[in-house]
């Protein structure tokens, strides 16, 4: 079964016999006819809007600013494994439940740390197809947190983006694998793996060439120790550029020359662990994507795959596109992946379904090439 699947029955049972409504920003994904009925009774469906586009104002700044302090978590906040909207979540840019719409999102990349519009769209879209509610358009950048308790905290329950197989996915940086038990938490051990490297590699920054190794480094222990390791399509596609992000986007955009996309260590920790920007950060000085993508790719060339009946058994998997192999990854990802999780919508789930297949699918058009063109998985009023 499909990890959403087996999520959304759970939460609908749950909910079921109970007061409770099914959460406005939980996926629907997996849920039978029947149960969908019963989970979408409950909601108020949202016409989404068009996606934001580029700033006006698109330099670097100071964001750090008195507008957007950083405050501590509350109890139930919401948090997961992307440093940079926890950091953007703790800071005011979203919402500080961790609970936005995507045209929100985007609004928040954007200004906050100076993503450039079409990564903001196609990471957005992609992401809210497999962990958002289409039917209320808010998605969520993890789960629960606790404001008090050990450190690190036992996993929270999964849902939003902590939801494993679908954006979230094995091998990162500073979060363990699903299969090991926690796959949000900031993770020490990782962390301090990322220092060595960024010693023994970036003169004691993180950068491309640090990324390169380190990129190379987690898949091999992935590999290694993971029985369930799964690097294909989308996941093979996200990890070298946000393998990059920390370079691009975590630095300030106030360096230039030789120093540009260095990120220290102290700075580093900030967004990973601490989800804060360094105080006084200036975001990047142009909107800025997954720049070096290619020379962390680059590197050590890893094609898609997983491993198969055990560790230590890659087997290459191109059947789901991947880094690269874009027109793949965009047609399997709508004709197999979403189609997957929805086999039959209808009403306003079929409608906002088919607004976000057109959002992804015009956000992603300049790299799939001119022969790649959009599926229809549900037709095309
Ligand atoms: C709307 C835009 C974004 C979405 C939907 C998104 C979502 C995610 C998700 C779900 C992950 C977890 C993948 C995994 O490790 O399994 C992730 C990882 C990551 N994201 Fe984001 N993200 C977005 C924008 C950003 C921005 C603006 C930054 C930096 C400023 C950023 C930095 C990172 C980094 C560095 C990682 C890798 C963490 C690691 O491997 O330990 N992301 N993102
Ligand atoms: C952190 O990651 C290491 C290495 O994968 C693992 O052994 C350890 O159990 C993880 N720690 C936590 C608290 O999950
Ligand atoms: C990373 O830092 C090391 C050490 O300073 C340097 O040799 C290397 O060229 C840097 N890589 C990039 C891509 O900046
Ligand atoms: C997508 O799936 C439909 C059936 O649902 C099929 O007719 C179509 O050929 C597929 N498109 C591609 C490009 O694989």
């Amino acid at each position: 079964m499909h990890p959403n699947r087996l999520l959304s029955a759970t939460i609908l049972a749950v909910v079921a016999g109970t007061a409770l409504a099914f959460p406005s920003y939980e996926s629907l994904a997996g849920l039978t006819g029947r149960q969908l009925e019963s989970a979408i009774q409950g909601l108020n469906p949202k016409l989404p809007p068009p996606p934001p586009g580029p700033l006006s104002f698109s330099g670097t700044k100071l964001v750090d600013d008195p507008a957007h302090p950083w405050r501590p978590l509350r109890n139930g906040d919401l948090r997961g494994p992307c440093p940079g909207l926890n950091t953007l979540a703790s800071h005011g840019y979203l919402p500080r439940d961790g609970v936005a719409s995507p045209a929100q999102f985007i609004t928040a990349v954007q200004e906050g740390f100076n993503m450039d519009n079409p990564t903001a769209r196609v990471a957005t879209y992609l992401t809210h197809l497999v962990d958002g509610n289409l039917v209320t358009d808010l998605l969520s950048i993890g789960a629960k947190t606790r404001r008090t308790g050990p450190d690190p905290p036992p996993p929270a329950i999964v849902g939003g983006m902590n939801n494993h197989g679908t954006f979230e996915g094995d091998a990162s940086l500073s979060r363990g694998d699903a299969f090991d038990g926690d796959n949000h938490n900031f993770n020490q051990t990782l962390w301090d793996q990322l220092v060595d490297y960024s010693n023994q590699y970036g003169g004691g920054f993180y950068n491309l060439t640090v990324a390169g190794e380190l990129r190379w480094q987690r898949t091999q222990q992935s590999i290694a120790t993971n029985p369930e390791f799964d690097f294909r399509g989308l996941r093979h596609f996200t990890v070298v550029g946000q393998a990059s992000f920390p370079a691009g986007l975590f630095t300030d955009g106030r360096k230039t020359g030789a120093d540009k996309h260095q990120l220290d260590l102290v700075s580093g920790l900030s967004f990973f662990k601490h989800m804060r920007f360094p105080a006084g950060f200036f975001r990047a000085s142009e909107p800025t994507g997954g720049v070096g993508s290619d020379v962390i790719f680059g590197a050590h060339p890893v094609l898609p795959g997983r491993n198969v009946g055990g560790v230590n058994n890659y087997v290459v998997d191109t059947s789901l596109g991947g880094f690269g192999d874009f027109c793949k990854f965009y047609t399997e990802f709508v004709n197999i992946t979403i189609k997957g999780l929805y086999p039959n919508p209808t009403g306003v789930l079929r409608r906002n379904l088919n607004l976000n297949l057109g959002f992804v699918y015009d956000a992603l058009a300049p790299r799939l090439g001119a022969n790649c063109p959009q599926v229809f998985p549900y037709g095309t009023n």
